[in-house]
Parts: structure tokens; sequence; C-alpha cells
């Protein structure tokens, strides 16, 4: 399914959803589109202009060398007697299921000045500069994280440098059916404190 034009921003941020690789449409995205979606991700403001972020973009038949990865991971031995083969496949398949999926890295430098979490802060504004540019372009996306986002192993088959952080991965296709609609548990009011004097 093509498109779903947004008007204004807010109507953007609004309407962002998180749509899984199974409700893609198989449909493969032009690079020049993920080209646009990473060069918004390059305007997420840092402090000190660290500009932390590290992306890995797999496409193609990388995608399945990404969903191998994923399930060897999840599961190293096949012959272990509680192997789930089906379970290893649903893993190993579901990146095929992405037009791309984008490893998201966190470059930590070593200006005592910039903590960690301010350069994960700003990894996760490029985040969603991809996600919010995404959505207005018509595009679905998912932000894949769990156990397997964060290991070791995951930074290396990643090529993140030693010290950088994995944060998981940003599956993106077309949407194959209209998005859900969101939900929020509590609304804004719930969360904010003011203070007048
Ligand atoms: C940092 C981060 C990691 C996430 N990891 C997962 C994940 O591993 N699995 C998942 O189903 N959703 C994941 N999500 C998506 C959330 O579940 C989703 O954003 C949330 O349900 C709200 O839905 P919405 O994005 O449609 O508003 C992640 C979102 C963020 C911001």
């Amino acid at each position: 399914m093509k498109p779903f034009p947004h008007s204004s921003l807010e109507e953007t941020i609004h309407q962002r959803r998180t749509v899984k690789p199974r409700d893609f449409s198989g449909e493969t995205i032009p690079q020049a589109e993920i080209q646009a979606l990473l060069e918004a991700a390059n305007w997420a403001p840092t402090h000190g202009y660290t500009e932390p972020w590290r992306f890995v973009v797999f496409t193609g038949s990388a995608l399945a060398r990404l969903g191998t990865f994923l399930a060897q991971q999840d599961q190293p031995d096949p012959a272990a007697d509680n192997f789930n083969a089906v379970r290893y496949q649903k893993l190993a398949s579901r990146p095929t299921q992405a037009s791309h999926v984008i490893g998201i890295g966190a470059h930590l430098g070593e200006n005592p000045k910039i903590p960690e979490q301010e350069e994960l802060s700003a990894v996760a504004m490029a985040v969603q500069n991809i996600w919010l540019t995404a959505h207005a372009r018509g595009l679905a996306g998912y932000w894949s994280s769990g156990a397997l986002a964060y290991t070791e192993a995951t930074r290396r088959f990643l090529g993140l440098a030693e010290g950088d952080r994995s944060l998981g991965f940003f599956y993106l296709g077309y949407p194959a059916k209209e998005p859900p609609r969101g939900r929020r548990l509590s609304g804004i009011d719930d969360k904010v404190t003011w203070h007048y004097e």
C-alpha cells in the first residue's frame, strides 16, 4: 500500500506507529528514500556535536544473513534438547520480511563532559527522526530491541567500534494495510508537574 501523506508535523507525530515486519507489503524501498531517512537522522541534536549515531543498513540478501545471525545467537546449539525450530525459523526469517533493516549504534567518545546518557539520548532522537520521516513518506517502521540487541556479539556483527553500544534494529518496509490506531495508557497530564511560582 502506498503513502498516507500527512500535512503537518504534529499529525505525523501523532500518527506514527510501530508496524511490525509481518505487516509489511514485501515491496523494496528505493535507496534514495532510505538515504533521506538517514539524512534526517543526521540532523538530530547533540551535546558538543558528537553526532554519536552509527547506522548499519541491511538489504537484499544481507537480510537473510542478519536473520541467521540473530537466530543463531538466540539458539546457538541446534542439537540442544530444548532447541525450538519454530522460534529459530521465526527469528531467522523476520529481517527478510523487511525492505531494509538498520542496525542502530551509539559511538561513545572519550569526552568526560558528555556522559553516555546524553549520547544514548541523541541516538534515540536520531532514530525518532528516521521514524517520523519514514511515516511522513508513507513507510512503516519498527524499533526492535530485546536481549539480542545489546550483546557484544551484536556490536561486533554490526562492525561497531569496541566500547560502542548496539541499541537494536530498525525495520523498514511499506505498510500492507492502514497502520493501527495508537494508544497511550495515560494522558500527558498524568506525567507533567507545573510550577507557577
Ligand atoms: C527503544 C525502543 C525499543 C523498542 N523495542 C521493541 C521491541 O523489542 N519489541 C516490540 O515489540 N516493540 C518495541 N518497541 C516499540 C514499542 O513497543 C512501541 O513503540 C510502543 O508499543 C508504542 O507504539 P507506537 O510506536 O505505535 O506508538 C520499541 C520502542 C522503542 C522506543
